[in-house]
């Protein structure tokens, strides 16, 4: 079959290449790609945001699966033109994707299907949040739209949460402000591939968000990951898929929405049990990376069926042993990233490791930095130590000027 990823970071890149393993895959297109996957498939510059332009694309490669990587053009409603036009689609339609596009609906749902979750209030008076701030204490801001990462504060203080209040107001996406209870407890991310009805879970795993060893330094996009984070036993994996998955999914459908795609919870282990800090309607980045090499089946007949409500098979097989990704990062990486930089390469690489591109372009021959998440070095072990120590020697010997990356990635996982 011809298939059509979106997408061109390192999500995308390990999607490429585990679709690429399929014995099922005729053609593989990916729009953008980028230099890493254009190794796996052809690349296709495109604005994946433009419906109209991807549904083109999907027509003339003739794609029997359109598979959607970032959250931009679902929340653009390209999987929604994409179905209208006849495709079989993994990615949820614009209506789904507000579950990850407006923290307020979200919400709104996991109050109404009963999703344990922290206490919230909404606010579409910016004075009126920060009062209540004031009087609230230690208490988390957020905006309700996509922020980039920018849009929680955990304030300490009501001063500092009322301050938090007026400038996240103050953003495009802060509109809605919304005050939430402080949870505390290790964070963990469980991802379901949904046909709508059914679903299968995903290996637990555990991304890093600050930018420096021991979660210090502003949030960013994720400086690596691991898998599985094995905080949760198979029984306790299997209630987050009861208590959050099936009745997120039981009350999208009753709102006439069929979530065909990943649906990801963001989840706080709090002393009383697993808590929902956020869902995003796509895979994360950089877990999947990890996720890829653990896995331990075809994916390609799972998307298939997802993106056709027909998800028969609900068990994920995987790999034994654990996967471990380290983000290398462009100097500057949140706030500024510096680009055009060479990038040396190793010329080979151990078996068991693989190097996921995010933010690479080619200047001529000249593999150089483009983005502030530049590739992704992760390896395969079996034991978390031995996959770290691969994933850390692999990161030392890609280089290039004033790039950095964190050496604590998976250190406090549970064994
Ligand atoms: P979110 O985008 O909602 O996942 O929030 C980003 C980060 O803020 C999370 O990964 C947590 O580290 C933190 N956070 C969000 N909500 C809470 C909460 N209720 N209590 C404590 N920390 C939170
Ligand atoms: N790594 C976090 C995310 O993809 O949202």
């Amino acid at each position: 079959m011809n298939i059509l990823l979106l997408g061109g970071g390192g999500r995308e890149h390990a999607l490429a290449w585990k679709l690429r393993q399929s014995p099922l895959v005729k053609s593989l297109v990916v729009a953008p790609g980028n230099p890493g996957i254009a190794a796996l498939g052809e690349c296709v510059p495109l604005d994946i945001t433009n419906a109209a332009a991807v549904v083109t694309l999907a027509k003339e490669r003739s794609a029997h699966l359109v598979v959607v990587g970032p959250e931009a053009p679902l929340v653009a409603g390209v999987a929604d033109a994409l179905r209208a036009a006849g495709f079989d689609v993994f990615g949820p339609d614009a209506a789904g994707a507000r579950i990850e596009g407006s923290k307020a609906f979200a919400k709104e749902i996991m109050q109404a299907a009963n999703v344990p979750t922290a206490r919230f209030e909404l606010f579409s008076d910016i004075e009126a949040a920060a009062a209540r701030a004031l009087a609230w204490g230690p208490v988390v801001v957020k905006a309700d739209g996509l922020a980039a990462g920018k849009g929680v504060v955990v304030a300490t203080s009501g001063q500092e949460a009322a301050e938090a209040c007026r400038a996240l107001g103050a953003l495009p996406s802060g509109q809605t402000i919304l005050l939430e209870e402080v949870l505390t407890g290790p964070e963990l991310s469980v991802m379901a591939l949904c046909d709508g009805e059914r679903f299968a879970l995903l290996a637990p795993s555990q991304d890093h968000k600050r930018v420096f060893d021991g979660d210090r330094g502003p949030n960013t996009g994720g400086m690596g990951a691991y898998a599985p984070a094995n905080f949760l036993n198979p029984e306790q994996l299997d209630e987050v898929g009861r208590t959050v998955i099936a009745p997120t999914l039981a009350e999208l459908r009753r709102r006439g929405i069929s979530f065909r795609g990943t649906l990801y919870a963001g989840l706080m282990l709090t002393p009383a049990g697993h808590r929902v800090l956020e869902f995003n309607a796509r895979l994360g980045d950089p877990e999947t990376q990890v996720l890829m090499m653990q896995l331990d089946t075809d994916l390609v007949p799972v998307l298939q069926a997802c993106a056709r409500g027909a998800l028969t098979n609900t068990t994920l097989p995987q790999r034994a042993g654990f996967s471990v990704g380290i983000v290398l990062a462009a100097e500057g990486y949140p706030e500024a990233p510096r680009t055009g930089d060479a990038i040396e390469l190793p010329t080979s690489q151990p078996a068991g490791t693989q190097l996921f591109h995010a933010g690479t372009k080619l200047s001529g021959d000249q593999l150089v930095s483009a983005g502030g998440r530049v590739i992704t070095a992760c390896a395969s072990g079996a034991t978390l130590l031995e996959a770290r120590a691969r994933a850390t020697a692999l990161a030392e010997t890609i280089t290039w000027q004033g790039r950095h990356f964190r050496k604590d990635i998976a250190a406090g996982a549970p064994p």
